[in-house]
């Protein structure tokens, strides 16, 4: 579980977050929605600390992430999984070699024993036989897979995923939501997700949180959010369906 308290954040005089009060739970996938700009991106990295908040209290089933040290910190990160935007592989490594990286950072463990961790997660993302492939050489749902098995190489409590949608179609996208939300039970993590897909709402929205313009308007679950009555929430799921619509039929 991980619990914001106010979180403000401003770069110099602009103000993005206005004070985010919220509780991502244990064992389920907590989506943060809301359109371009209103401020995901930047309340994911507030929590995992690569923007620091400018005031507010961030916590770990408890922890406070502000008081936090260099040292827990950095104990921390290593039970937080990434899914950022885009994949984000290296280009230049093989697919193994990509989902070795967190173990090879951050771990002692022999190459064997790295190697065998490797092929679990390969095998739970689905994805045999692509060891020795470049990313550039499998298909941009199985990047998207690959980066999945690297985020859960070191069998993180924390997973937070950027946009794990975008640039897939909408077939693809459902498999990657479905992966998300099936690790997120397995081993109970407490997964956010950032997206502004209607279809990955009302597939795997077990908690969701509505921010515009950085704040936060309404939370609640899929099944709460067909019978809400929130102007700019409205706006949002009309836009998102009238947008799956134009790339449906232009197919
Ligand atoms: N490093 C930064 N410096 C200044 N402004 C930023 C920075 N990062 C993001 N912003 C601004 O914060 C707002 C929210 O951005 P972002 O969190 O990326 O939105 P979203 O992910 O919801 O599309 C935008 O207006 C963006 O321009
Ligand atoms: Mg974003």
């Amino acid at each position: 579980m991980i619990e914001t308290v106010d979180v403000i954040k401003s770069f110099n005089d602009k103000l993005v977050l206005k004070g985010i009060s919220t509780v991502f739970e244990k064992g389920r996938t907590n989506l943060i929605i809301g359109q371009s700009g209103s401020g995901k991106t930047v309340l994911l990295k507030s929590l995992v600390g690569l923007h620091d908040v400018t005031s507010g209290e961030i916590f770990y089933d408890g922890r406070s992430f502000n008081k936090m040290g260099r040292k827990d910190r950095k104990a921390l990160r290593q039970e937080i999984g990434m899914l950022f935007q885009g994949s984000a592989l290296f280009d230049s490594m093989t697919v193994e070699e990509n989902v070795r990286f967190p173990l090879d950072m951050l771990t002692n463990q022999s190459l064997e024993e790295k190697t065998a961790r490797v092929n679990e997660c390969l095998d739970r993302v689905k994805l045999e036989n692509a060891n020795r492939k470049l990313p550039s050489e499998v298909s941009g749902g199985m990047q998207k897979r690959v980066a999945i098995a690297r985020a859960i190489a070191l069998n993180p409590q924390y997973l937070f995923c950027d946009e794990p949608n975008s640039g897939l179609d909408p077939r693809t996208s459902i498999v990657i939501d479905e992966l998300i939300h099936e690790i997120t039970h397995e081993f109970n993590m407490t997964t956010i997700v950032n997206t502004h897909d209607m279809n990955s709402v009302m597939g795997i929205g077990e908690k969701i949180m509505f921010i515009y313009e950085g704040e936060k308007h309404w939370e609640g679950t899929k099944d709460e959010i067909v019978h809400v009555q929130n102007e700019q929430l409205e706006d949002f799921i009309f836009a998102s369906k009238l947008f799956q619509k134009v790339r449906e039929n232009s197919k």
